[in-house]
């Protein structure tokens, strides 16, 4: 049992076929299916696994073909190769192919596949089930033949129903360090105190904060302590990387694979015009509303979404580069803005919000060089966790982020490549929080955005998320709210909280 292809094919020529090249095409056919077909194919495959021409038909100036394969030469690679080597052979005849049309395709997959595993897609035109195995009728233009769109839909297909099979395969998670434990001086929960005190308040959109000067000077502080142990000593230098990220990026990043659940789209104007958007300004100063629906007719996008992940918009930089082994490993964070999530009814305080904020620390280099520097980054986190912010935490390998917000879940193949999660416990739930992570991409984005190394070795990269509403939350929910029980760098560092609102 094994995949099958079958196609049949129009190659329109530039005038009619003479009855000369017509032997000529019997001849090119014969050839085709005797070698030309089973170059590049494993020695002893069977005949009915490599592609042939089962049939062949000349109409006026058309030249029509079924082909049929197995899994080598697949039939639409048969289908190229031929035309390519038709048209050497009728060049002769003073015929050129001026278009290629796909009549049928068809795919057939050993089953079973649950009807699960089979995707959604405009070009499906039909499934059937013959023996245990699925048909799909497909509508292919020559350029999706040509791009490997059916590689990628059979690739789809298995995935999907591996997916459904191993369904149960856990989202990995694996202890590799517990600190010691801390004596218990709070219970309760930090961002209900955080809203009786004043420090926040509600955003006017869901899942977001806005932050009083109190909560400021906390990730202020803490912000400093990340400078004063990781940036400056590990030598990071800073950037400033876009918010804004483009579907060019997350085609990239692979987060065009699954993360539509949680953007939150961009759009933009379909014009800048001020006459054409007029009248939208005037129906909200006569009535008061945002007339939505309308705005919705005059945009055009999504774009892109807003930043998600922090690092992919980084990538562009770099983009097609081959980097000087003198600059390596390269070193960089970004604390520019904001990241966002649709994170729909996962809201909760501080610690799980649509909107947040965090250090993004980066770093790219060879393989070797992207591990030492996530060993430093752990050592480095170790120090400020268990001696200056003297937490109660554990970090643990996890399913890494960037397979995660593709929706997979599982470890990558190489063990050196891997997402660690920080967590804190909190007391007041007893329940652990994620408040940073620290990965080894391996050559994923590299790879991705075409970067290269002089030397010829591999690219490789690795980031770390350092959240500071989570840092906030895990510091509070430990500490409290009284000053004297907070470690003296953070006490000295936050300094008393100031209250600058006085509501009546
Ligand atoms: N880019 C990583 C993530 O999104 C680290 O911030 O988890
Ligand atoms: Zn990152």
């Amino acid at each position: 049992m094994f995949v099958r292809f079958a196609l049949s094919a129009k190659l329109h020529f530039s005038r009619e076929i003479t009855p000369e090249a017509v032997e000529a095409i019997e001849t090119a056919v014969q050839e085709a299916n005797r070698q030309l077909f089973r170059r590049g194919t494993p020695s002893g495959a069977p005949e009915e696994q490599i592609g042939r021409i089962t049939r062949w038909q000349v109409n006026a100036s058309a030249l029509a073909l079924d082909i049929e394969s197995g899994p080598f030469t697949r039939a639409h690679d048969a289908l190229f190769r031929f035309r390519k080597h038709i048209a050497q052979v009728l060049g002769r005849y003073r015929l050129g192919v001026r278009e290629i049309s796909i009549a049928a395709f068809r795919i057939t997959m050993p089953g079973p596949i649950p009807d699960e595993a089979i995707p959604k897609l405009p070009f499906i035109r039909q499934v059937r089930r013959q023996d245990g195995a699925v048909e799909l009728d497909l509508l292919f233009s020559a350029s999706d033949l040509e791009g490997r769109v059916p590689d990628r839909l059979v690739r789809l297909i298995e995935e999907k129903k591996e997916a459904l099979t191993y369904g149960g395969k856990a989202e990995h998670w694996e202890l590799i360090y517990e600190s010691e434990q801390r004596p218990r001086v709070y219970a309760g929960d930090p961002t209900q105190e955080m809203i009786e005190r004043g420090w926040i308040r509600h955003g006017a959109s869901r899942g977001q904060w806005i932050f009083a000067p109190q909560a400021v000077h906390l990730f202020r502080a803490f912000e400093a302590i990340v400078m004063d142990h990781v940036i400056r000593p590990l030598g990071f230098s800073e950037m400033v990387f876009p918010k804004l990220v483009p579907w060019e990026v997350w085609m990239r990043s692979g987060h065009a694979k699954g993360v539509y659940p949680e953007i939150y789209y961009v759009c933009t104007p379909k014009t800048r015009d001020p006459a054409y958007w007029e009248d939208i300004g005037d129906y909200f100063k006569v009535t008061g509303v945002v007339p939505v629906e309308e705005i919705r007719k005059r945009i055009d996008g999504p774009i892109g979404g807003m930043c998600y992940a922090q690092c992919p918009p980084f990538w562009p930089f770099v983009q097609g580069e081959t980097l000087a082994n003198s600059c390596l490993p390269i070193r960089v964070f970004d604390r520019s803005g904001t990241s966002h999530r649709y994170e729909s009814g996962g809201i909760h305080g501080i610690e799980r919000v649509d909107e947040f904020h965090r250090i993004e620390v980066l770093w790219l280099g060879t393989a070797e060089q992207t591990i030492a520097i996530a060993d430093e980054l752990h050592e480095a986190y170790r120090h400020i966790f268990d001696d200056i912010l003297e937490l109660e935490w554990r970090s643990a390998k996890v399913t890494p982020w960037f397979m995660a917000q593709e929706g997979l879940v599982g470890e990558s193949a190489d063990a050196a490549i891997g997402t660690r999660d920080y967590e804190a416990v909190l007391p007041y739930s007893g329940t652990w929080l994620e408040f940073q992570n620290v990965s080894v991409n391996g050559d994923k984005y590299p790879k991705g955005f075409n970067v290269k190394i002089q030397s010829g070795a591999e690219c490789w990269s690795g980031c770390s998320g350092i959240g500071l509403e989570r840092w906030t939350a895990a510091f509070l929910a430990q500490k409290g709210f009284d000053t004297s029980d907070w470690p003296e760098t953070v006490a000295k560092l936050a300094g008393e909280p100031q209250e600058i609102f006085t509501f009546l």
